[in-house]
């Protein structure tokens, strides 16, 4: 079997008295897309974070491309595309010279760079190209943050909730990106709360609560896991986080509530 690009096993991360990460484990190999999906705060952000060198975990050990994020975090960032939660973009350059930035920093050629007006082309970021990223709308520069993480061609992207903002358009350019990266050998790890996105995209999902993958699989999987053969991934996610009782209970409460009135 390929060795694995991603390799982390019994991550817990503190951040102070909050058990961010409770004993996260998880392998990622070439060609997959990996679905990160679980509730606020189950940890998926830290994982993201932890993956690509950006926060330590507290014990536990990390491998990304066969590097060690934590002692070696500069072989990792050059093999791996991160996008965060909130963009993090200098607001002040435009998208062009943020890319030619970008390139510099990376140590990229001119191939690089028509790389990443092919894929301004293709997010239709054309009339945005020379305008400073401060005055941008959100979802543009979340494209920005997005073509940046593709730039020098990573064979691991790590995109923390990439849909959001992103129009119909953009998303499905995003999502025919992901499928042309995994089919050149690369994997992508993703976080996300479109339970639609996680079930067509997907080869595996991992489902977080509290710190810990709750259960991981293909929805097949997924679904024989849950003992229910026709269920639709939102209902596998809230059964399998504990939350259908509560959810069908809160559901209930606001019914009552609406038909008793003001
Ligand atoms: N810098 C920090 N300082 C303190 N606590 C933090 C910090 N970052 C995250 N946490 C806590 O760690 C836990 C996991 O947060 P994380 O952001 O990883 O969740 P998430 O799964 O990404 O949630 P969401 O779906 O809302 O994005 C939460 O309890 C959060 O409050
Ligand atoms: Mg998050």
């Amino acid at each position: 079997m390929a060795a694995p690009l991603v390799d982390a096993s019994d991550l817990t991360k503190d951040y102070g008295r909050v058990r961010a990460l409770a004993g996260l484990t998880l392998r990622v190999i070439p060609g997959e897309i990996y679905g990160l999906l679980g509730p606020n705060g189950a940890g998926k952000t830290t994982t993201l974070r932890i993956l690509s060198g950006l926060d330590t975990p507290t014990t536990g050990t990390v491998r990304v491309v066969g590097f060690d994020p934590v002692t070696q975090p500069v072989e990792v960032k050059r093999r791996i595309g991160y996008v965060a939660e909130s963009a993090i973009l200098y607001e002040s350059l435009t998208p062009r010279e943020y890319f030619e930035f970008v390139a510099s920093t990376r140590k990229l050629d001119e191939k690089v760079v028509k790389r990443a007006a092919t894929l301004a082309d293709a997010f239709d970021l054309g009339s945005h190209y020379d305008v400073p990223i401060g005055a941008l709308s959100l979802g543009t520069k979340q494209k920005i943050s997005l073509i940046a993480a593709f730039l020098h061609s990573p064979p691991l992207l790590l995109l923390d909730e990439p849909l959001n903002g992103l129009d119909a358009k953009s998303g499905r350019i995003l999502k025919e990106l992901v499928l042309l990266h995994t089919e050149n050998g690369g994997s992508v790890v993703f976080s996300t709360h479109i339970m639609e996105v996680a079930e067509t995209m997907c080869t595996r999902i991992g489902i977080l609560n509290a710190g810990r993958i709750a259960a991981e699989g293909t929805m097949g999987e997924l679904r024989s896991l849950s003992g229910r053969k026709d269920s639709s991934l939102e209902e596998l996610f809230l059964q399998l986080t504990d939350e259908e009782e509560d959810t069908a209970a809160t559901i209930g409460r606001l019914r009552e509530d609406a038909r008793r009135g003001p």
